[in-house]
């Protein structure tokens, strides 16, 4: 039910002869959170944001720099307020859990610039578990166009804190390792950044429904202030849009716990409902591919003698994978553009055109006859240029033979995106570069999911723009990188540290799925380099860092040298009834329950950092009155990442219920997994 209800003022028809309003608040359901809107001695408005009586983010600063014209920073006026409630509880086709509850209370606030008469409204939904709040641009009479400068938004932590963070505007995207510091050691930061505060508060903020607008990055003004900074553009204005808009949401979780935190619907809740209809032709999957053996250097993208995507290579992987009831198989490097210099360069990419090496024809009717799909691959070399002149094409190919999961890639500095394509933003001339989330790569991005929809295919973009929910209304969206992913393991010893897993958990994992490629089991990457990683922790992954396209990313043979461990990945599914944090500590460790949401059976598992520990969990989401076998994945009493010991494993059965708890040694380095089947009643 969503109604609205207007405030008295907001029924004036022309703002300039309207006394200016009053401060404004709007508290969440159950009354806990609220924002307070005002407007300070200079017209700047301001919004304060307070938990229990007691104020986490102070009164900070809202309004725009634009390039063409005087900022709205100043001289506004707060003209009109309207209230609103609403509640929905809706269902996602897959995901972590089947249904979402949307109840949230809403206020709508218009400002009005003195010296121009240009208005600008500010929506606010502040909902139990966090806030979001967007601006609203009117349409105007006297200008087409709004051009943004900057975003002046500020959001001021009054408790002081712990901030777990990547930088922003630095050349490895979002490739990086977390820092973990005081909130007044915050640099200029990717979002979602996450916040411990000194009453224990969890907070992070992020953004909702990223469209047709530039990435927000925080950057630290002084103290605890951090304010947004949009990716650039190579236009100058980092945001130009035409007639009424809405930005994205700005996002606050909110939570006295790291559950909370982890476990909030807030930006699914600020997109629109589902666009596309009936995405059942999306199956939730586990997939394996040849690309360990090209990460770790063993096989080429390129031609040659250890060309990667040959017939018979792709033909023994789609045997392995009919045996094993892995639904995808992912061949990189078949189609032609892969020799020379790719890498922010891809000139040569053709989307249709394969290696004469590798029939692609026959590969897909191959897959088609053992019950496989192939899952296509498109990389770009961040040349978008390239690749949307053959969007078209290189879809429509993919669609004809059945594929219908795509592997996208940007494989280009930051800020190295080749872009010229007068038909979605200014034309261009020559090479111009963009930024990986300013707002062309973002229309980009939409272009590629929309037609993708069009032939039911599922889209998994590496080096992406970061998530902002827009699987809600685009559920073929289905995962991305946007992260140090496993494919780190394979560059050096110990590459992502044992901490990296459990901190991905607590901050990239809040933006959506990761296509983080799990289940290496050999623990070694390139040159027998080792990971940080214990065997059962491969295996924890699949419970730690969500996504409903899961891959087993080890080659064959490795998979095939440990049957227990792969009797879990070919069990463990990608599509959840419910999920629960129900151990963790923010950058120390995870442990997740998932439902599975196609049989009544139960998954427990996650991640360690470097530290041992035992963990106590509880077992009361089980379902009253059932007993269940528990099979159980764990480290050996050896295991630790730091020696060959990382490869002991153990493995237990017991029977439990929903009164016992268990308790695990996780190892340094070191995870579990556990599958629970109900038995008789
Ligand atoms: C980088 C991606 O992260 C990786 O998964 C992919 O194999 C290569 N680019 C080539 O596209
Ligand atoms: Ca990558």
């Amino acid at each position: 039910m969503i109604y609205a209800r207007l405030s008295s003022a907001s029924a004036l028809l022309f703002a300039f002869a309207t006394p200016s309003l009053a401060q404004e608040t709007v508290t969440s359901p159950d009354g806990t959170i609220a924002v307070t809107v005002d407007v300070n001695g200079e017209g700047t408005p301001l919004y304060s944001v307070a938990r229990h009586g007691e104020q986490l983010i102070a009164p900070s600063r809202l309004g725009f720099n634009l390039a063409d014209e005087d900022p709205l920073r100043r001289n506004l006026e707060l003209v009109s307020t309207t209230t609103s409630s609403g509640e929905e509880r809706w269902e996602q086709p897959w995901g972590e859990r089947r249904y979402v509850l949307d109840r949230h209370n809403e206020l709508l606030t218009t400002f009005n610039h003195g010296e121009t008469g240009r208005q600008i409204s500010v929506r606010f939904r502040v909902f139990d578990d966090g806030v979001g709040f967007r601006y609203e641009f009117p349409e105007r009479a006297d200008k087409a166009d709004w051009r943004i400068a900057d975003e002046l938004t500020e959001f001021n932590i009054a408790l002081a804190g712990t901030a777990w963070w990547i930088q922003a505007g630095d050349w490895n995207r979002y490739e990086y390792i977390y820092h973990e510091t005081p909130i007044t050691s915050v640099a200029t930061a990717h979002t979602p950044i996450t916040f411990r505060l000194e009453d224990g508060t969890h907070m992070s903020i992020h953004e909702a429904a990223l469209v047709d607008y530039s990435g927000m990055w925080l950057q630290r003004m002084d103290g605890q202030r951090l304010r947004a900074t949009l990716a650039p553009s190579s236009r100058g204005a980092k945001v130009v849009r035409t007639g009424a808009f809405t930005t994205p949401w700005r996002t606050l979780r909110i939570s006295s716990d790291a559950a909370g935190l982890v476990e909030s619907d807030l930006e699914l809740n600020l997109n629109e409902p589902n666009k596309l209809g009936d995405v059942s032709w999306f199956e939730p999957a586990k997939y394996i591919g040849i690309w360990w053996g090209m990460i770790r250097g063993d096989w080429s993208w390129a031609q040659g003698e250890n060309h990667g995507a040959t017939t018979e290579r792709a033909k023994k992987y789609i045997d392995f994978a009919a045996e094993h009831g892995f639904r995808g198989v992912l061949i990189e490097g078949w189609n032609v553009g892969w020799d020379g210099n790719w890498f922010g360069n891809g000139r040569n990419y053709s989307f249709t055109e394969s290696y004469p090496d590798f029939d692609f024809e026959e590969v897909a009717a191959y897959a088609e006859s053992k019950g496989v799909r192939l899952i296509g691959h498109h990389e770009t070399g961040g040349n978008i240029e390239v690749y949307e002149a053959q969007l078209e094409d290189g879809l429509d190919l993919y669609a004809a033979n059945g594929i219908d999961v795509i592997k996208t890639g940007y494989v280009a500095d930051a800020g190295s995106i080749i872009s010229c394509n007068a038909d979605i933003a200014d034309p261009c001339e020559g090479q111009t570069m963009e930024w990986h989330d300013g707002q062309r790569q973002v229309q980009h991005h939409m272009k590629v999911i929309t037609e993708a929809a069009k032939r039911k295919i599922a889209i998994n973009p590496h080096e992406p723009v970061k998530a902002t929910g827009l699987r809600r209304t685009y559920p073929n969206w289905v995962a991305r990188e946007g992260a140090r992913g496993q494919e780190y393991n394979a560059w050096g010893a110990f590459n992502n540290g044992p901490e990296h897993d459990p901190t991905l958990v607590y901050t990239r994992m809040l933006s959506g799925p990761m296509d983080y490629t799990p289940g290496v089991l050999g623990l070694v990457g390139s040159e027998g380099v080792p990971m940080a990683s214990t065997k059962a922790k491969q295996l924890g992954l699949y419970l730690a860092i969500y996504s409903p396209i899961q891959m087993a990313a080890d080659f064959i043979e490795s998979l095939a040298e440990h049957p227990r461990e792969l009797e879990f990945i070919k069990a463990v599914p990608a599509d959840w009834e419910e999920s629960h944090l129900i151990a963790g500590v923010v950058a120390d460790y995870a442990i997740f329950a998932r439902k599975d949401r196609n049989s009544t059976d139960w998954y427990v598992g996650g991640v360690n950092d470097a530290t041992e520990r035992q963990v106590t969990l509880s077992f009361d989401f089980l379902d009253d009155g059932a007993s269940y076998e528990m099979q159980v994945w764990k480290d050996g009493p050896e295991a630790t990442y730091l020696t060959e010991k990382r490869h002991d494993i153990a493995y237990e059965t017991q029977t439990v219920t929903n009164s016992d708890s268990y308790t695990v040694r996780l190892a340094p380095g070191g995870g579990f997994a556990a599958r629970l089947i109900p038995g008789e009643k």
